[in-house]
């Protein structure tokens, strides 16, 4: 699976978002190491705050299905038809990806024309994580 193919996904999960209140519409694909890729779309709410972002929508599908170990996440975005330069996953987002995820873990980020590919860790430094909760 290649960065673009991986993006491309994205791209598909996109389709369905559901944003009629912002129509900032987002894609993820996140690839499990067991190579299945989950697609996740932003679902939005008239109450706003119970809307979930696509990168959320794709982890808790992949989670509930039990798989907890990831590779890569490809996020798009952008308002209505076009897609922004970059659409990268916001503080939440980046957060329960850490929950799951190492520093590691590849971003791809971008359009097909013009990929970024980045980390976890360059995305969420000095994170706090499970190990946080650990006694030392
Ligand atoms: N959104 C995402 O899906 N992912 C992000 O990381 C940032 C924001 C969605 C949430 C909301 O539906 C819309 O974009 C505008 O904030």
């Amino acid at each position: 699976m290649t960065d673009k193919e991986l993006l491309l996904k994205a791209v598909e999960a996109r389709e369905f978002a559901y944003t009629p209140y912002s129509n900032h519409k987002v894609g993820a694909a996140l690839l499990g190491k067991s190579g299945k890729i989950y697609l996740g779309c932003n679902v939005e709410n008239a109450a706003y705050t119970p809307t979930n972002c696509a990168e959320r929508t794709a982890v808790f599908k992949a989670v509930s299905e039990g798989e907890r170990e990831f590779s890569a996440i490809a996020v798009v975005g952008g308002l209505g038809d076009t897609l922004s330069e970059l659409c990268a996953p916001c503080g939440v987002c980046r957060q329960v990806l850490n929950e799951f995820c190492d520093g590691s873990l590849k971003v791809i980020l971008g359009t097909p024309e013009k990929i970024t590919v980045t980390t976890l860790a360059e995305l969420l430094p000095y994170s706090f994580g499970k190990t946080d909760l650990k006694k030392q």
